[in-house]
C-alpha cells in the first residue's frame, strides 16, 4: 500500500486524480479529495529524526493522522497507508510562526505585492507555517468592517493557518465597543497602535492610554509600534530643506534615539495602565534595551525583533544605487551601526528579547520609485517571511548564540504561549497540529531573489549564504515542501481564533490587578473650618476661568474618580497656574493667597 501511495504522489502527473489548482495558482493541486489520496495524505510517518522542541530534544518517531500528531516514540505501532519520511540525522521541528505580517496591505498610495497566497506559499517554502498578520484600515474605519475584510482577502487565498491582530488607529467608544466584539466574538486578542505615520494611523499619547485600559480589561494584549510621529513629520520636513531626498534621509529623521523614545513612553503608558505590552519590530540597539531594561524592572512587556532587524542593517540606505537603498526602506528604519543584528541576536539568544516575525509588507521596483524625489514617499516594508527561520538559523544557532531548543523557542513556542494557542502550535507533542519542519542543519542554500518564492522583485537578504534548509514541511499534516517541491492549495490554510487572556501574557497582571487596586483611606469627615470663598474672589475667579491658561476649578479634575473612588491617578497633581489639585487639603504646606501682605500685582500670580 505504502509503495502504492508513493508512486502516486511522487510522479503525481501520472495520476489521473491529479488536477489543476485554481485559476492564478501555477501549482498542480493534490488535494482532490479522492480516497487514495486522502488516505495517503492523512496519514504520515516522520521516521528517524531528532526532535526539537524548546524545552528539550530527543530522538523519535512520529506518526501523523489527520493533521494531527497522533504519536511520538520509537518502535510505533502504526496503521497502513501512511506515506514514510526519512529524517535521519535531521531535526524535526515545530512549524516556525511569523508573529508579524502585512500581506496584500494597502499601504502609502499602492497595495504590498505579496498578496495572502504568495505570502503564505513563500512562508511555507522557508518553514514557516502560520503567519499573524494585521487588519489594517484607515482611521475612522469600523474595526468589525476592517476585520471582514481581511478575513475575505485572507480565507480564499491563504495556504497556511494564519490569525489576525487589529490596528486601532483611532478612538472613540464605538471603537472600545467593536474590541470588545472582536475579542469575545472574532478570535482578536491582539491590538497594535501606532506612535507613527502622523494624520494617518497614529493615536496620541493620551488615546493610546485609554486603548491599553481597554486591552487589559479585554485580557487583549497591547503591541505597539514604537516612533515618534510628530518628530518624524517635523525631521522630515528639514531633511528636504536641505535638499537629501534619499533613502538615507529615512533613516536621519528617525534616528535610534527616537525609537528608544517611543519605547519607553509606550511601555510607561501601558505599565500605568496595568496592560501587558508587545513592542513590534524592535530595530535599534536603543530600543532593545530599553526593552530589556523595563523586562528587568519586572515590567509584562516583550521584544519582537524581526528577520530584517536581525539579519542586515541600515547602511544600505547609504548605497549609491538608488534601487538597492529604497528596496530596504521600512519603519523604524534598519540602523546604519552595523553592530545592531547582532546586538539584536544576544539579546535574542537570552530572553531580553522573546518574539520574532518579520513585518513582511512588500513592494517592487516601480512601487518604491513612488518616491524617487522625496523619500517621504517609498512605499515602506521589506520582505522576510520566507528567509526568516534560515536568517535566524544562520546568525543565531550556525554563530554558536543559541542552541536549537531556543531557535525553536523564538521561531515559534513563544509566539504561541504569547498568542494563546500553545500547544496546539509551537510545540511536537501528541494532540499538537501536524505543522512540522524537517530541518537539515548541515544543508545549505544562498538567498535571493531571483529564486525565492514571493512575489516581490528584490530581496534585503540577497547573497546570504545561510547554513539550515527546510527539506520537509507539513502543514495540518499535508507535505507542501517535498523534495524541494512547494505543492500548495490557494485556502488551504485556516484562520486560527486566538483566546484572549494568555496565561503568558496575563497571570501577573491579573495578580498585580489585585495587589495594586487603589485603596481609600477610611477616616472621620473633616469637620473643621471651611474658608468661604468672597463675592470679590468670586469675581477674581471669574477673571482667572476667562483666562485660557488658567482651569478654572469646575474642570480641574479632567479624568472622573476610579471605580473605587480613588482619585484618578492619571490627574495631575499640579497645574502650572499655581493652583493646586489638594489645595483644599488641610495638610497642605503652603497656600496661595489672592490679596497677599503689600497687595497683589496682578489678578494672575
Ligand atoms: O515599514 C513598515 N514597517 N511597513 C509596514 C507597516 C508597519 O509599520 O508595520
Ligand atoms: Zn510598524
Ligand atoms: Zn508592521
Amino acid at each position: 500500500h505504502e509503495m502504492d501511495f508513493t508512486h502516486c504522489f511522487k510522479d503525481d502527473m501520472e495520476c489521473s486524480h491529479t488536477r489543476e489548482a485554481p485559476e492564478g495558482s501555477a501549482d498542480t493541486w493534490h488535494n482532490c479529495g479522492c480516497e487514495h489520496h486522502t488516505s495517503a495524505q492523512s496519514r504520515l510517518f516522520i521516521k528517524g529524526g531528532r526532535i526539537v522542541n524548546d524545552d528539550q530534544s530527543f530522538d523519535a518517531d512520529i506518526y501523523i493522522e489527520d493533521g494531527i500528531i497522533k504519536q511520538i516514540g520509537n518502535n510505533l505501532v502504526i496503521p497502513g497507508g501512511a506515506r514514510t519520511i526519512e529524517a535521519k540525522g535531521k531535526l524535526v521541528i515545530p512549524g516556525g510562526i511569523d508573529t508579524h505580517t502585512h500581506m496584500q496591505l494597502p499601504f502609502m498610495g499602492t497595495h504590498a505585492v505579496d498578496d495572502f497566497y504568495s505570502g503564505t506559499k513563500a512562508a511555507l517554502a522557508g518553514g514557516t507555517t502560520m503567519i499573524i498578520d494585521f487588519v489594517l484600515d484607515q482611521k475612522n474605519v469600523s474595526l468589525l468592517e476592517a476585520y471582514d475584510k481581511w478575513r475575505n482577502w485572507a480565507d480564499s487565498k491563504v495556504c497556511c493557518d494564519y490569525a489576525l491582530h487589529s490596528c486601532v488607529t483611532w478612538w472613540s467608544p464605538e471603537v472600545a465597543k467593536e474590541m470588545d466584539i472582536l475579542c469575545k466574538e472574532k478570535g482578536i486578542n491582539s491590538f497594535k497602535m501606532f506612535l507613527a505615520y502622523k494624520d494617518v494611523f497614529m493615536l496620541e499619547d493620551n488615546e493610546l492610554y485609554e486603548v491599553f485600559k481597554r486591552c487589559r480589561e479585554l485580557g487583549a494584549l497591547g503591541m505597539v509600534h514604537a516612533e515618534n510621529g510628530h518628530l518624524i513629520a517635523e525631521k522630515s520636513s528639514e531633511m528636504i530643506q536641505h535638499g537629501i531626498t534619499g533613502p538615507e534621509a529615512h533613516e536621519m529623521c528617525r534616528p535610534e534615539e527616537v525609537e528608544a523614545e517611543a519605547t519607553n513612553r509606550a511601555i510607561t503608558l501601558a505599565n500605568q495602565a496595568n496592560c501587558p505590552l508587545y513592542i513590534v519590530h524592535v530595530m535599534s540597539k536603543s530600543a532593545a534595551k530599553v526593552v530589556t531594561k523595563a523586562r528587568r524592572q519586572g515590567k509584562v512587556v516583550f521584544g519582537e525583533p524581526i528577520a530584517a532587524s536581525l539579519g542586515t542593517d541600515g547602511t544600505h540606505y547609504w548605497n549609491k544605487c538608488w534601487r538597492h537603498a529604497a528596496g530596504h526602506v521600512m519603519g523604524p528604519p534598519l540602523r546604519p551601526d552595523p553592530t545592531t543584528p547582532g546586538y539584536l541576536m544576544d539579546l535574542l539568544a537570552n530572553n531580553d528579547l522573546q518574539v520574532t516575525g518579520t513585518d513582511n509588507c512588500t513592494f517592487n521596483a516601480d512601487q518604491k520609485a513612488l518616491g524617487k524625489d522625496d523619500f517621504r514617499k517609498i512605499p515602506n516594508g521589506v520582505n522576510g517571511v520566507e528567509d526568516r527561520m534560515s536568517v535566524i538559523w544562520e546568525k543565531g544557532v550556525h554563530t554558536g548564540k543559541m542552541d536549537p531548543c531556543r531557535f525553536v523557542a523564538v521561531t515559534s513556542t513563544n509566539a504561541a504561549k504569547i498568542f494563546n494557542i500553545y500547544p496546539q502550535k509551537g510545540r511536537i507533542a501528541v494532540g499538537s497540529d501536524a505543522d512540522i519542519v524537517v530541518w537539515n542543519p548541515n544543508a545549505s542554500r544562498t538567498i535571493s531573489a531571483k529564486t525565492h518564492h514571493q512575489a516581490v522583485d528584490f530581496n534585503i537578504f540577497e547573497g546570504m549564504l545561510c547554513h539550515g534548509v527546510a527539506e520537509y514541511v507539513m502543514t495540518n499534516g499535508h507535505v507542501v515542501l517535498d523534495e524541494g517541491q512547494v505543492r500548495v492549495t490557494q485556502g488551504m490554510g485556516r484562520f486560527i481564533p486566538l483566546p484572549c487572556n494568555s496565561e503568558t501574557v496575563f497571570s501577573r497582571i491579573r495578580e498585580r490587578e489585585r495587589t495594586t487596586k487603589p485603596c481609600k483611606v477610611e477616616r472621620e469627615p473633616y469637620d473643621g473650618p471651611v474658608a468661604k470663598i468672597t463675592a470679590t474672589q468670586m469675581s477674581e475667579k471669574m477673571i482667572v476661568a476667562d483666562n485660557p491658561i488658567i482651569p478654572n476649578n469646575a474642570e480641574f479634575h479632567g479624568r472622573p474618580m476610579t471605580s473605587s473612588g480613588a482619585r484618578n491617578l492619571q490627574d495631575s497633581t499640579f497645574s502650572l497656574s499655581g493652583q493646586q489639585i489638594d489645595e483644599k487639603s488641610p495638610r497642605r504646606s503652603t497656600t496661595r493667597s489672592l490679596n497677599p501682605p503689600g497687595g497683589k500685582s496682578s489678578g494672575l500670580w
